[in-house]
């Protein structure tokens, strides 16, 4: 193929192949490419010890084990690999086995679980808080769960994935509004006006570390009864706000927010989604979420490292604090290299190079070819124009990792820019 570089994942979605279990042609041949071989080798790549700030991967550059900083793992606080939360997981999976063996409902439910919800929901300050077995369960069960035919789903445009699909399941008209901007938003609830409808917003977008505009927002929905905002603190929980509530504690709004979702696989080093509101609609989800109903109750052992990590995050500040130092110190760093890092207000630090698809995977090598495990983030996951790498920081990180990453940053990518 040619022009093989000028396509993406965003050209094949739709496939005219008459056997169901076979892909387009042209998706086969676009993806034998030599280029786009080489594009996809970065993702994927096996991490052959935990996802620490320092790690071992078998790079698919040339199939052998090297060392690496990682700054791509969302491993934000470094609970996954506690201390004190490794002790608990293996005393979890010495007294409860590996396996919840049922969904919730039926036979899945052990006190763990019940013990972990009423810890999360006293620590969200809400009524009461169901689990999930993945964060993205999480989002599609509560939007399946909550929403009806004729209801209205309003979005952020950058929301994740996993709330376009829970609309798209719950059957409802989604709308988006651009990202951050009060006044599309205004628009099209004045255009809805009357209708049920759910506001889904996030506390830090993902791609690029920026906060909700919750003051503005909140001020738009007061003026709209029927609209209730749900927000997804997938990269805030634990770290923003006086006691990591999140970027809804960090505003002074809590109480504006009828339903909050955390994830346990980012900050808290685990597994699995949470969502936090008034016990009535807690116990209505539990009927209608079908990754909460029909699917198999989170994983003991990982249940019992996240009461401790729960622990050890909130009870006191360091690892927040940790972390807060060590993004300041990489923005500074960023910023005298002078490289476009967006509208980060967060430990999600995106560096954008620009719409070339080939420079950004040849940076993408050079920084692999130095130890630096800092992944390409290419379209169709961020517009064309704003291909970037992004950093996810970790309390983990050592000044010496930083200063070495950002010497490697400095050769690699901003040496290179145009
Ligand atoms: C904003 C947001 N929400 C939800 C999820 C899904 O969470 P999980 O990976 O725990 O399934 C993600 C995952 O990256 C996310 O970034």
């Amino acid at each position: 193929m040619d022009n093989a570089l000028r396509f993406s994942l965003a050209d094949f979605f739709f496939n005219d192949n008459p056997d169901v279990l076979k892909p387009p042609s042209d998706f086969e041949e676009w993806m034998s490419d030599s280029r786009i071989q080489a594009c996809f080798s970065f993702f994927e790549q096996q991490l052959l010890s935990a996802p620490k700030t320092s790690t071992e991967i078998l790079s698919n550059l040339d199939g052998k084990r090297h060392k690496f900083i990682n700054l791509t793992s969302y491993n934000y606080l470094g609970l996954s690999t506690h201390p004190e939360v490794i002790a608990a997981a293996i005393e979890g999976l010495k007294q409860y086995g590996l396996g919840a063996s049922g969904a919730p409902l039926l036979s899945g439910t052990l006190d763990l679980h019940v013990t972990f919800a009423r810890m999360l929901a006293e620590f969200k300050q809400k009524e009461d808080c169901l689990l999930f077995s993945s964060g993205l369960g999480g989002n599609l069960g509560t939007m399946q769960g909550l929403l009806r035919k004729g209801d209205l789903l309003v979005m952020d445009e950058k929301c994740h994935k996993s709330l376009v699909d829970g609309g798209t399941l719950a059957r409802v008209k989604m709308k988006f509004f651009e990202h951050n901007d009060p006044l599309h938003l205004n628009r099209i609830l004045e255009q809805h006006k009357g209708i049920r409808t759910l506001l889904a917003i996030e506390g830090v977008y993902s791609m690029d570390g920026d906060l909700v505009k919750l003051p503005e927002i909140v001020d738009v929905c007061n003026q709209y009864p029927n609209v209730r905002i749900f927000i997804d603190e997938a990269h805030s929980t634990l770290m923003f706000g006086d006691n990591g509530r999140g970027v809804a504690e960090h505003f002074g709004l809590e109480d504006k927010i009828g339903i909050s979702f955390g994830t346990l696989s980012k900050s808290f080093g685990g597994l699995g989604g949470f969502v936090c509101s008034n016990a009535k609609i807690i116990r209505y989800l539990k009927g209608y979420a079908s990754p909460y109903n029909f699917s198999c109750a989170p994983s003991p052992p990982v249940i019992a490292g996240m009461i401790k990590a729960l622990e050890v995050a909130t009870r006191d500040s360091s690892l927040k604090d940790k972390l807060w130092d060590n993004t300041a110190y990489f923005k500074k760093n960023l910023k005298d290299m002078q490289l476009d890092t967006g509208g980060t207000e967060s430990q999600v630090i995106p560096i954008i190079i620009g719409s070339s698809g080939e420079l950004l995977f040849e940076m993408a090598t050079a920084v692999q070819k130095r130890g630096l495990f800092l992944q390409p983030v290419d379209f169709p996951a961020v517009p064309a124009h704003s291909r970037r790498f992004r950093i996810s920081v970790s309390s983990q990180l050592s000044k010496e990792e930083i200063d070495t990453a950002c010497n490697i940053i400095e050769d690699e990518i901003a040496q290179r820019l145009p």
